[in-house]
């Protein structure tokens, strides 16, 4: 029995080092917000987080990845929440089948970069595919995450009678 902690939950399991990680979240674990798309490192549509790193989860053999944290969609952290949120604001999905790599994606990247550019957008997002092209929509959901997270981080300033006297 090896363990692997999928959002928190420490899981045994019984299976050879290479089968996907993909696969054991999906059919052992039975979280199947990850999606499987090209099943070769091209699409993005699996994308998790191992220990905070965005990680194609289709070619990422379990072997790797006993003992390490896994984050899917499910156990999103405040970020990948507020790019969720931000997500619904911006009405970014269409079928919605890439979106929760795209998530999984900009979580990562507002993590490394809290008040990302365009170019830095772009640069990690378009390696994820989304045949429906919601990119613009997906630029302004994170440009919001962004703001949202630096708004919530921004304590209010207080006046002389306190925070609360307007
Ligand atoms: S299914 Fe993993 S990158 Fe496409
Ligand atoms: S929303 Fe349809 S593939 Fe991206």
């Amino acid at each position: 029995m090896k363990k692997l902690t999928v959002n928190g939950v420490e899981h045994e399991l019984e299976l050879p080092d290479d089968v996907p990680l993909l696969w054991v979240i999906r059919e052992e674990i039975g979280l199947t917000g990850t999606k499987f798309g090209c099943g070769a490192a091209l699409c993005g549509v699996c994308t998790v987080h191992v220990d905070g790193e965005p990680k194609r989860a289709c070619v990422t053999p379990v072997g790797d990845v006993w003992g390490l944290a896994i984050t899917t969609i499910e156990g999103v952290s405040d970020i990948a929440l507020a790019v969720q949120r931000a997500w619904i604001e911006e009405n970014v999905a269409q079928c919605g089948y890439c979106q929760p790599g795209q998530i999984m994606s900009a979580a990562a990247l507002l993590k490394k970069r809290p008040k990302p550019t365009d170019e830095d957008i772009d640069a990690v997002l378009s390696a994820n595919l989304c045949r429906c092209g919601t990119y613009q929509r997906i630029r302004m959901a994170v440009h919001r995450a962004a703001r949202d997270l630096a708004n919530a981080a921004t304590p209010e300033t207080p006046t002389p009678e306190g925070p609360a006297a307007r």
